[in-house]
């Protein structure tokens, strides 16, 4: 896209957000031209905060589904807008509600613990809600030496390397696949050959092998973090693309390199200017969730947050 629609489309977003009282919120891996119009960008559980505390109707939420629909269940009063929803999460789609069901029967009495990544009806099950960066500090808050987690089998692993405790993954395989193939052992030694001397940087999405091979595990904005505080001019980011922009507008001074360029998510990169437009304007599509589900979501997720504050 030129940059004069480009900036068209800034002007237009502008005079809508004002016209409708909206705020954007955006995640970190979303297109550069979409995090620039944003008010607020952030990983998910930043993003679950900002939406608590923002005194606007309405929230366009630049995203993926579940994230939208945490903004939503977090604020029942607000309008909460997604540009587009079909823009969802396959991680989020490897767990069912009746996987959650069959799990805990076969676990009686073991907590469930879910990432935020998954869908609605499975968190309305759950006695926990993690994001990345809150999993291994709730888990090891918790009186019990066991417990169930999902849908993310790399995150479980490493909620157990950090907490020390039991966690059994559920389902067994469940992944995020830009994590789980596009970021592997050859892509790291392939950017660190690239880059001698770079600090290297992992999501926890990624596979324990890869993991065990990075100077620093952490959410994405624990990465962002670690790129404006730890020594050392160069990094590579061990997750999606969309994380290099964020960190090189945040820290100009440094140098930061994606581990693979071709790690893109690409329902995080359906949200476009254009759709953010289109949506403020016909204040559509709209984030619905069935009232009683959503009650007891925000139940969960709020006791979660407090856990771990
Ligand atoms: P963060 O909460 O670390 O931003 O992760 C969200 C996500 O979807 C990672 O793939
Ligand atoms: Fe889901 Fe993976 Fe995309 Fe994150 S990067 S939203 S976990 S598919």
């Amino acid at each position: 896209m030129g940059e004069g629609s480009v900036s068209r489309l800034r002007s237009e977003i502008e005079a809508l957000k004002k016209k409708r009282n909206a705020v954007i919120l955006a995640h970190n891996y979303q297109v550069p031209e979409v995090q620039d119009v944003a008010d607020f960008v952030g990983d998910s559980l930043e993003l679950a905060k900002k939406a608590l505390e923002v005194d606007a109707d309405v929230i366009v939420f630049a995203g993926v589904r579940f994230m939208a629909e945490t903004a939503a269940i977090l604020n029942p009063d607000k309008t909460v807008l997604h540009p587009d929803p079909t823009a969802g999460c396959p991680l989020a789609d490897f767990l069912s509600a009746d996987d959650v069901r069959r799990a805990r029967e076969e676990h009686p009495n073991t907590p469930l613990v879910l990432y935020i990544n998954s869908g609605t009806e499975a968190k309305a099950l759950a006695d926990y809600i993690v994001t990345s960066s809150s999993a291994s500090k709730l888990v090891s808050k918790l009186s019990t030496d066991k417990v169930l987690f999902g849908p993310d089998k790399n995150l479980a692993g490493y909620v157990a390397e950090v907490t020390g405790k039991e966690v059994i993954p559920v389902p067994r395989h469940g992944h995020c696949p830009v994590h789980e193939y596009l970021i592997d052992e050859v892509h790291l030694e392939l950017a660190k050959s690239e880059h001698p001397g770079a600090t290297v940087l992992v999501h926890p999405e990624v596979r324990a092998e890869v993991r065990r091979m990075a100077d620093f595990v952490g959410s994405t904005s624990q990465m962002l973090r670690a790129v404006g505080t730890l020594q050392g001019k160069e990094f590579i980011l061990g997750t999606e693309e969309g994380l290099s922009y964020r960190a090189r507008v945040l820290y100009p001074d440094k140098k930061v390199y994606p581990l693979n360029p071709k790690a893109v998510c690409v329902n995080m990169k359906k949200i476009t200017l254009l759709k953010i437009v289109d949506s403020l304007n016909r204040m559509k599509p709209k984030v619905v969730v069935e009232p009683a589900l959503a009650s007891r979501v925000r139940e969960v997720l709020e006791e979660s947050l407090k856990i771990i504050r």
